[in-house]
């Protein structure tokens, strides 16, 4: 199991995720970031400091595209660990 990044990160990035991930597992791409769903040990930790409540453990229903999405795209993107300013 892991977590996903939804949709509601979209156009948001606020990136409190990273700042708290003991594993540095975010990726990020030009509007969103992503979990490596390997990479993650489900520590839950991100899931309440995202304020666009867009992090779900992937276990969630509804989930559609994203963790399919997550995965191959955390192959792709750079790995990010520090907290940035949001997107305006
Ligand atoms: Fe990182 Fe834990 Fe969130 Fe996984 S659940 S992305 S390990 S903070
Ligand atoms: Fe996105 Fe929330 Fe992290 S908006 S960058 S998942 S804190």
């Amino acid at each position: 199991m892991a977590y996903v990044v939804l949709d509601n990160c979209i156009a948001c990035k606020y990136t409190d995720c990273v700042e708290v991930c003991p594993v540095d597992c975010f990726y990020e791409g030009e509007n969103m970031l992503v979990i490596h769903p390997d990479e993650c040990i489900d520590c839950g930790v991100c899931e309440p400091e995202c304020p666009a409540a867009a992090i779900k453990p992937d276990t969630a229903k509804n989930l559609g595209v994203f963790p399919k999405l997550n995965a191959d795209m955390a192959k792709i993107w750079p790995n990010l660990a520090i907290k940035r300013k949001a997107l305006p």
